[in-house]
């Protein structure tokens, strides 16, 4: 299964959307200390269907919306989209192609896509349930302090 592309708005530090091509070849994030590497491994994980606030490094949810900068506002909802390559039927769904969005405001309200239709939260983690280890493996290591990765 591979992942094909992340797009992402509002989210943490992202107050425009960016949106990231895994084409082959593509093994890393690299930047500058605070740039927003960490935030993309958080994305993932909050789209994958994350509910910890704390384990996406806030206090809660609400702290995952661009809180704003010197020259933008903050924003007031978040959105996250994940397209992944299901031609290998890895996921329990009959569609090639899989994308998994994730939208929440500041209200609190939350809704959740599998390839634009609604669902519920439970439809995307059970989508995943298959990929847990996998997911924690990738994403949930413990980054070496700041200024230190090699
Ligand atoms: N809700 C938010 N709104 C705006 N900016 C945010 C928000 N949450 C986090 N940030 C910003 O994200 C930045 C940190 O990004 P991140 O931790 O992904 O950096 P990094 O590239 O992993 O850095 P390092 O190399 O130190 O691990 C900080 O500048 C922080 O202010
Ligand atoms: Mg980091």
């Amino acid at each position: 299964m591979f992942l094909k592309r992340l797009d992402v708005v509002g989210f943490k530090s992202f107050a425009e959307k960016i949106s990231i091509d895994f084409v082959p070849g593509v093994t890393a994030v690299v930047g500058p200390n605070g740039s927003g590497k960490s935030n993309v491994t958080d994305a993932v994980r909050w789209v994958l269907g994350e509910q910890s606030a704390k384990s996406l490094r806030g206090a809660k949810m609400e702290d995952i919306i661009f809180s704003g900068s010197d020259t933008r506002k903050a924003l007031n909802f978040a959105e996250v989209s994940l397209t992944l390559d299901n031609e290998t039927n890895s996921l329990p769904i009959d569609f090639h192609e899989v994308s998994v969005t994730r939208r929440v405001y500041r209200s609190g309200e939350s809704e959740f896509f599998i390839n634009n239709q609604g669902c519920r939260l439970k439809d995307i983690i059970d989508l995943f349930h298959g990929f847990r280890s996998w997911e924690r493996s990738v994403f949930h290591h413990q980054p070496r302090e700041s200024g230190r990765n090699p």
